[in-house]
């Protein structure tokens, strides 16, 4: 399973990156908002940081300007993934930068047919929004279970990137479906370090070793 953070605040990037977590970055319009920094400028900082794919997405909302802004923003690095939103003009769009050669990003996914449209137009990666769903009582993980299963009865490449994920529990139910990737943000995928019974052990190993007098070196 392949680790993308959600996020466009570079020093976190660089923090879970020099851990070797870091297999690519999403980014999208309000990630880039809460920057506060300039899409183009920092999105190039981030793709000299992560060597995977980095994720810079369209703001037009017709497949024409989506084309022109999807081939401005490739122009910014190697690694660059152009991110679309999946609507018909997104559609579009993908299907003419990905016969172009470009990696693209399909998102605001949140049914498996339209799962099955990006697929067709030659997503790279589609990016079904978890937390989006059951923010609204429907099940976020049955997507990705349902787009897993139509993706390997055709064996369609296009690769299944959880995303809007707001939980460890979002991560590891995400990882046993067969999700390609999981984007998160750094505090969850931080978060999944934690547990009541390894901050107790720890305790008690540090009292008893305090205990005997020792030192190791
Ligand atoms: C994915 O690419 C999106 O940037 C992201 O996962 C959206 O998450 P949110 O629903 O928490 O905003």
């Amino acid at each position: 399973m392949k680790f993308f953070v959600d996020t466009a605040d570079v020093d976190a990037i660089r923090e879970l990156n020099d851990l070797g977590m870091v297999d690519g970055v999403t980014t999208n319009p309000s990630l880039i908002l809460k920057s506060g920094r300039n899409i183009e400028e920092v999105t190039r900082e981030i793709c000299g940081i992560v060597a995977g794919p980095v994720s810079a997405e369209v703001v037009a909302n017709d497949a024409e300007g989506m084309i022109r802004e999807g081939r401005h923003l490739a122009k910014i690095a190697d690694n660059i993934t152009i991110k679309v939103p999946l609507t018909w003009d997104g559609l579009k769009a993908c299907k003419v930068l990905s016969d172009e050669g470009h990696k693209l990003n399909v998102t605001l996914c949140f049914s498996a047919a339209q799962a099955i449209l990006a697929a067709k137009a030659g997503a790279t990666f589609i990016s079904p929004f978890i937390g989006r769903l059951d923010d609204i009582n429907l099940d976020g993980m049955e997507l990705i279970a349902q787009i897993r299963e139509i993706y390997d009865n055709y064996d369609f490449k296009t690769e299944i990137l959880a995303a809007s994920i707001r939980s460890v529990n979002h991560i590891t139910d995400a990882a046993r479906i067969g999700a390609d990737v999981i984007t998160a943000p750094p505090a969850v995928i931080k978060s999944m370090v934690s547990h009541v019974l390894t901050d107790k052990g720890l305790a008690q190993f540090n009292a008893d070793w305090a205990k005997t007098g020792q030192k190791i070196v």
